[in-house]
């Protein structure tokens, strides 16, 4: 499934996101091999990095990082994107920094080593003045348009959830010239506490990502779409299947990252990403990603739209042999019981919540509506 994005032609919309795992040359030509559509350098910045230790955790869901920056010098990137366009390949440098000039600076730098496009990592949790930034429509509008007006690559900035109002954000990266906008940032987190220390997992506040953030990145992105005319939009956030990548698709995306997936699982993941990704639009004779983008966002309603007419739940076939009882437990009305193995509902009692027909391993009920 092909995609264009930020003008470029990327011969499929998954894109490995900036981190880590895209920390140099080789780690770029990692995820060119396993056939993603783009490559995101790890950010970029002027000050050296000193890494903390320990900087990942993760707790089988989601992972807090303190990782910080690339602790390659935007000097040494030049030999690293030698390195990573030495294949066909579409390299988007991320970069990030605290004046409107010095993102400039660092951008032209990446423009003049190759990179096809820019991202300004400006939202990142970590670092109190950032996350003010990403809020700050003006201050992106100016950061966004000193980058624009600096170099000929197409610019997009990544937005943060933890911005009051996403889409005033993403109006300002418009109004400045910005070809487009990837959502979301890690979210602002404590992974958790070790109760016998009182030790937090690590040691500050860090970034969360991984699948429990997909549903914050899938809203932030449905809500730029619908409220942002023309904007390209990146979905990021929890992406673990291709399924992922199309509910970002459908929800207004025209290419998406992965990130801790590819921490996790490795470079594998982002190859079964594409093969799967590739075999579905083969069998619904989908060329493109612009042809399925945004179809979700049909049946989205607001609040207001929403249906009050009576629904109750049904179940068709109440036998049950499991060793379960959780429709019971999760029916907060009262409206399940289960006797000798029989499911028996009463319909004088559901509110038709729905929340059976997701608690039930077998999907056994239906709504009417
Ligand atoms: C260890 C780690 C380091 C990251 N470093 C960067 C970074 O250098 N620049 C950046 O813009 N985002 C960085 N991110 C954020 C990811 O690019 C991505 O936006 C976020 O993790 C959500 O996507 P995911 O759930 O697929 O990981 C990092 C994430 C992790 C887990
Ligand atoms: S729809 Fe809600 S109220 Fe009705 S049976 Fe299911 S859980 Fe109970
Ligand atoms: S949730 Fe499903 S499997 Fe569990 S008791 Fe209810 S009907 Fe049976």
């Amino acid at each position: 499934m092909k995609t264009e994005f930020l003008g470029l032609k990327l011969k499929n919309p998954v894109i490995v996101a900036a981190g880590p795992w895209n920390r140099d040359g080789r780690s770029l030509l990692k995820g060119i091999s396993a056939g993603a559509g783009a490559v995101i350098t790890e950010t970029i910045v002027s000050d050296a990095l000193i890494d903390v230790r320990p900087r990942i955790a993760y707790n089988g869901l989601g992972a807090q990082n303190i990782r910080l920056y690339s602790d390659i010098q935007v000097e040494g990137w030049q030999r690293e994107m030698d390195i990573a366009k030495s294949r066909d390949s579409v390299v988007i440098a991320s970069v990030s920094a605290h004046t409107p000039s010095e993102l400039a600076y660092l951008a032209m730098k990446m423009e003049k080593f190759g990179a096809d496009a820019i991202e300004l990592g400006i939202s990142s949790p970590m670092g109190e003045s950032l996350e003010v930034v990403a809020s700050d429509a003006e201050r992106v509008y100016q950061m966004t348009k000193e980058v624009v007006r600096s170099v000929k690559i197409p610019v997009m900035v990544k937005l943060s959830q933890n911005a009051t109002n996403i889409s005033k954000v993403a109006k300002a990266v418009k109004s400045a010239g910005g070809a487009g906008v990837s959502a979301i940032n890690t979210v602002r987190c404590i992974l958790g506490v070790d109760v016998e220390t009182a030790e937090p997992t690590l040691s500050t506040y860090g970034g969360y990502s991984g699948v429990p953030i997909r549903p914050l990145g899938l809203a932030s992105v449905a809500t730029i779409a619908q409220t942002v005319d023309d904007i390209q939009i990146c979905g990021i956030g929890g992406i673990e299947d291709y399924k992922n990548a199309l509910e970002y698709i459908m929800l207004g995306a025209s290419a998406v990252q992965v990130g801790t997936s590819v921490m996790i699982h490795g470079f594998d993941r982002i190859q079964e990403i594409v093969s799967d990704l590739e075999q579905w639009s083969a069998k619904k004779g989908i060329k493109e990603a612009k042809s399925i983008r945004g179809m979700a966002l049909e049946n989205l309603k607001s609040f207001e739209e929403i249906k009050i007419e009576p629904v109750v739940s049904r179940v068709d076939t109440p036998v049950c042999q499991r060793e379960c009882t959780a429709c019971v437990t999760a029916c907060i009305y009262g409206a399940i019981q289960k006797i000798e193995g029989q499911i028996l509902l009463d319909p004088e009692k559901c509110t038709g919540c729905g929340l059976c027909t997701f608690v039930c391993p077998d999907k056994k009920f239906k709504l009417d509506w």
